[in-house]
């Protein structure tokens, strides 16, 4: 797809850049504290092509990115982390991602500075999010780089007998631990797929807005297929992970202050690359209400 542009009616043009790579755009000429209605519609529209898109240069109070967020519908609050839910005060919508110490010595967010593996946020829920959106405040000169990857791809770059064995499964999406690592506050800790909280989804999802068919893996620690003993459910899934996290379908973004990124919760996963911990990162982050995925 190459770039697409729109005008606004005062006149201002707003600008589509595919990244070239399988997923994301970066939009320019917007400031998304000011966005008329055919300006959202663009936007809107894509977000559902590019699964990913990029903001440079926003200047969002917390009240701005959430009233941005909910332009896209309702939102769900910041979900359960290793210390507990943590918000931004009075907006308990926001998740606070941050390695940042408040003066009690405990983190202001979540995730810490270590890598965040591949993930989909909060799937281990019936109703995860359809989108996420993640503001930066402060970033690392160096490291904490998110990527990106297309579930779409994932999906059609199965070989066809692996695509036929996969059709019809229903995956467990673990709720015992976060992307970093951490167990979620008030979870007893295990590693046995089979019992941990979670949630089962179809393997292979429809997207409910574009009709394509696509991998919902959600994470890989504790996942489980379902009626597979445990070796069989771990090898298949290793099988299928193959596919689903390599640079070919994936997108690196590197973050300035000021960039908003928004995705497709149900399309993509996600990853963070470690940081220096003496550094600080802030990022302030929405999740917009999703349906139940459905089998494709
Ligand atoms: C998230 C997430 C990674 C990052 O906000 O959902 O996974 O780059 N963040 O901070
Ligand atoms: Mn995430």
């Amino acid at each position: 797809m190459g770039s697409a542009a729109i005008r606004n009616s005062a006149g201002d043009e707003t600008i589509f850049v595919p990244t070239g790579a399988a997923l994301g755009a970066e939009v320019h000429g917007v400031d998304l504290r000011r966005l008329d209605d055919a300006q959202f519609a663009a936007i809107y529209r894509a977000w559902l092509d590019h699964s990913v898109l990029l903001f440079r240069g926003q200047a969002l109070a917390d009240a701005d990115l959430i009233a941005f967020s909910r332009r896209f519908g309702g939102l769900d609050f910041a979900p359960v982390q290793e210390n507990g839910r943590v918000s931004v005060e009075g907006f308990p919508e926001l998740y606070v991602v941050s390695n940042v110490l408040g003066s009690d010595g405990v983190p202001i967010g979540s995730l810490g500075a270590g890598e965040a593996v591949w993930h989909t946020d909060m799937s281990y829920l019936p109703q995860p999010p359809k989108a996420s959106m993640l503001f930066s405040l402060e970033v690392p000169a160096a490291g904490g780089d998110t990527w990106f990857s297309s579930m779409y791809s994932a999906y059609d770059s199965l070989p066809a007998a692996l695509r036929l064995r996969v059709e019809g499964l229903r995956v467990k999406h673990d709720g015992t631990f976060n992307s970093g690592g951490f167990v979620r506050a008030g979870v007893t800790p295990t590693d046995d797929p089979r019992t941990s909280p979670g949630t089962l989804h179809p393997l292979v999802c429809r997207h409910p807005a574009t009709g394509r068919k696509l991998l919902y893996l959600g994470r890989r620690r504790n996942a489980y297929i379902e009626g597979l003993g445990l070796a069989e459910s771990d090898a298949l899934l290793d099988e299928i992970w193959a596919y689903a996290t390599v640079d070919s379908i994936s997108w690196r973004h590197r973050w300035r202050v000021g960039d908003l990124v928004l995705w497709d919760n149900r399309a993509t996963m996600h990853r963070r690359d470690p940081f220096d911990a003496s550094e600080r990162r802030v990022m302030h982050r929405t999740q917009i209400k999703g349906e139940a995925p459905p089998a494709a």
